[in-house]
This record gives structure tokens, sequence and C-alpha cells, in this order.
């Protein structure tokens, strides 16, 4: 099965000349690759760019989305909107989001109207800190049930869950996740999954793994049986990224 990698630039890069730089250097790396499945996650105001330059082997995502479809809403943007511009996924529930306020409700409601509108959530769950006794994993059971909630057993396919631990994410990493707290993880999620669906959708759903991915660590969280990788930093330099997907092809 093909690996999915999933570019999140967050608020990068600076300038719309520097997006579209690094767009056409991945586009032209990812045609020279096989095995990969390429979404990039830009910021809003780059989602045209990936029209402009007819990027045919990225999927392209974006990093957040509303709720509502049309209205009364300043600074939001829309399902519909994104649909338009051709994208295909949108990440939800990203630690940097949650910590902005978006709470399991809220982030469930733009789950529900993003399957309903065919942009499928990369849906992110990930604890602060870990705790000897194991109460993150109940902590991450509730991320899921309470962001999955009125997701149907036909929709969960639809779903990429990423499974992001916030100590490993971002500039502010305190380390980097082992693979076996990632494969630790992923049986969980598989198991809560099985419990509210049945084992066929735990079966099928992809879990990846994002927090720190880049070209020393990416294949062994591959190896360890990760369906993708969630990249921050390491998307938005490219000769960062082409190490990255030249490591893991
Ligand atoms: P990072 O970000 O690769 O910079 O840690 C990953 C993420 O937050 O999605």
């Amino acid at each position: 099965m093909n690996k999915l990698i999933i570019a999140n630039w967050k608020m990068n890069p600076a300038s719309e000349k520097e997006a579209e730089k690094l767009l056409i250097e991945t586009s032209k790396k990812i045609k020279t690759l096989k095995d990969i499945d390429l979404i990039i996650c830009p910021p809003f105001p780059y989602l045209f760019l990936f029209k402009k330059n007819k990027t045919t082997k990225i999927v392209l995502g974006a990093q957040n989305v509303h709720k509502e479809l049309e209205g009364s809403y300043t600074g939001e943007v829309s399902v519909k909107m994104l649909s338009s511009l051709g994208v295909k996924n949108v990440i939800l529930g990203h630690g940097e989001r949650r910590k902005l306020g978006e709470t399991d409700e809220f982030i469930n409601q733009k789950v529900l109207t993003s399957i309903k509108n065919k942009v499928n959530p990369i849906f992110c769950i990930g604890e602060s800190s870990r705790d000897r006794d194991g109460n993150f994993l109940s902590f991450l059971e509730d991320q899921i049930k309470k962001g999955l909630n009125g997701v149907t057993k036909s929709q969960i396919k639809n779903v990429v869950i990423a499974y992001e631990p916030l100590w490993a994410i971002g500039k502010n990493a305190q380390r980097e996740a082992t693979r076996e707290e990632f494969v630790e993880v992923k049986i969980f999620i598989k198991k809560v999954i099985s419990d509210l669906y049945d084992s066929k959708s735990a079966h099928g759903i992809k879990i990846i793994y994002g927090g720190s991915i880049n070209s020393n660590n990416a294949k062994s969280f591959l190896d360890a049986g990760a369906d993708g990788l969630l990249v921050g930093r390491d998307s938005i330099n490219f000769k960062k990224f082409e190490a990255l997907l030249d490591a893991i092809k």
C-alpha cells in the first residue's frame, strides 16, 4: 500500500513567491517517486497556486475549515469554498488549534460538515504529557469518541487518524517519540475504533504519525506500521523534505 505523506506547511512560507517555489520543487520531486501519496496543506492564501501550477501528483489539503457552509462568520472559510479550489482533505483537531481554544465538540462539528461535503478529515489526537499509569490512553480515547461522534460506519473509512503527541510536535517539541510509543498508541486506537464501529473499520482505518518527523526517523515510523506521516517543519524546507522523501522511497 502507498505511504501517505502529509505536508503541513502551517503558517509558512512567508510569501507567495516562496510558496510557489516550494510547490514547484516538491511537485517535480514527487513525480519521480512511486508508492507515496502526497497531500500538501498550505495556508489558505496559497491554495490557488496549486490550481495555477496544475500539480497533478499532489493532493490538496487545508489546515482548517468552519462548521457552517456560509454566512456571517468573519475570518472563516467554508468547506464548499475549499472544495471549489480542489481541496480533498482537511486537518482537524490539530494540537496547535486546540491550544487556541477549539474543543472536542467544536472539532466534531467540523468533522461532520467536512465528511458530509466530501472533504476528508485528517483527524489529529495527542496527549500533552505521558504518565506511567497510562491515563493518557483514556484521554486519547475521549478525544476519539468526542471528535468522531456521529460519524457513521460507512463514513469512518474516509477519516485518517493522526497521532501527534503534543510533546513531540512543533518548534517547542521536548523530544521525539519512539517507534514503540507509536505502536502502543496505534494498537490502542484500533481497539477504540473496533469498539466504536467494528473490526473491519479498525482494520481499514489509516493511522499516521506526526511530530518532529525528519529524514532520520521517517522510515522507522513507517517500518513500525504507520500508514503515513504528518510532517511540519521539514516539509517547508525543500532540501529537508527531499531528503525525507528519499529516505522512505
Ligand atoms: P513538526 O509538526 O513536524 O514540525 O513537529 C508536525 C505537526 O504539528 O503537524
